[in-house]
């Protein structure tokens, strides 16, 4: 079976900095993407509009003319969000849009996650002159949804997670105060927060992880398999079957692929584990893996347009670009996901990390 697709557009994913961020853009041309959203949590952060990098921060200018240069000028669309930080004002937002480079901003809770240490709590956003000037501008807000600063318990137990908690009692305060503003939630990972977003206004949508559509919580623990460690972390069978549903359901138009590939030369270290799974170069497989372990026959017309819509569709259509008129192709077929050498050193893939085969191989 071959599968022939419109290629797909990644909106939400990793290619840091450096001598590195070849490999990383190399590895998602080869897995038919055609354009990225390409997270500002660098070092330094993307965290002005214009202007040369400076010591505490690149800008969306700057950063996207290193990105072409390493590669990304063959994408067809390339989106740098502004990393929102204490230094973040509206007069920047304004500036932003005007000239054409801004299109999204970025929401990281305090140290919730890798390089979110510059990120500021979403009361203090909520209300505030940036966000009121996004809203009027039409800026989409990407938002990691985690509630900062939880411990034990809140963070993560069966009835309550970082997730829940921020879904519960964050989001419905930020609908409130800015019922304009165009919001993704980023890589959803519970039931809490897919319901959350069906039931929200057309213009809040949601990225899924191939990771959350295809493990839990104990395909972690199993062995420890910390090259799934990722932010947030997987949950539970029934956060599963919620996002599956949500993905895959017939004309669904707000959850799109987006696959938080997060590349760490270092994944464990004598006192913790990088948050991030790389699935570069192999991350439509794993998506049509899930879609298959769902119970969708990618080989009919009906489960094929599913897939479609959700990796290639619904991402441009929200965020208001054409679907790319270029095709890839995929066939049913066990294939391998070697580790990929960068100048920084060897990242490995989530499905080695995992040493799980894939099912399906890129043709071309
Ligand atoms: C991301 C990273 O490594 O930059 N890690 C992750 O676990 N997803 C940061 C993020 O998106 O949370
Ligand atoms: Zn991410």
């Amino acid at each position: 079976m071959i599968l022939t697709l419109p290629k797909w557009f990644d909106l939400h994913t990793h290619f840091r900095q450096g001598p590195a961020m070849a490999s990383y853009i190399k590895a998602h041309l080869h897995m038919g993407c055609a354009g990225a959203l390409a997270m500002p949590n660098t070092q330094p952060p993307v965290s002005r509009i214009s202007g040369a990098a400076q010591a505490d921060g690149w800008s969306i200018e700057g950063y996207s003319a290193e990105l072409r240069a390493a590669g990304a000028a063959a994408f067809e669309q390339l989106i740098v969000p502004l990393y929102l930080t204490r230094q973040t004002t509206a007069a920047m937002i304004r500036e932003g849009a005007a000239a054409g480079l801004l299109r999204a901003c970025k929401y990281y809770p305090p140290h919730g996650t890798t390089n979110a240490e510059h990120g500021l709590p979403m009361d203090d956003l909520i209300g505030g002159e940036v966000l009121h000037a996004m809203e009027e501008l039409g800026i989409v807000l990407c938002i990691h949804g985690e509630q900062h600063a939880l411990t034990g318990p809140d963070y993560l137990d069966a009835q309550q997670n970082a997730e829940t908690h921020f879904y519960r009692e964050r989001m419905p305060r930020l609908l409130d105060a800015h019922p304009r503003l165009r919001i993704v939630c980023e890589h959803i990972t519970t039931r809490t927060a897919a319901e959350f977003v069906a039931a929200a206004p057309e213009h809040v949508g949601a990225t899924i992880t191939p990771q959350h559509l295809l493990f839990t919580l104990g395909h972690l623990i199993q062995g420890l398999k910390y090259h799934l460690y990722c932010l947030p972390v997987v949950k539970f069978e029934d956060d599963r079957m919620a996002l599956r549903q949500a993905a895959m359901e017939e004309g669904q138009r707000r959850f799109f692929a987006g696959t938080d590939s997060a590349p760490h030369t270092t994944k464990a270290t004598a006192c913790g584990c990088a948050a991030g799974c790389f699935t570069g170069g192999c991350a439509p497989q794993l998506y049509a893996m899930a879609f298959e372990d769902a119970g969708v026959d990618l080989g009919t017309g009906y489960g094929r347009a599913r897939f479609e819509r959700f990796l290639c569709l619904n991402g441009p259509a929200f965020y208001s670009f054409p679907a790319s008129p270029q095709r890839f192709q995929m066939e049913k077929a066990p294939s391998q996901t070697p580790l990929l050498e960068t100048p920084a050193g060897p990242v490995t893939p989530l499905p080695t990390g995992l040493d799980l085969e894939l099912t399906w191989r890129m043709v071309g």
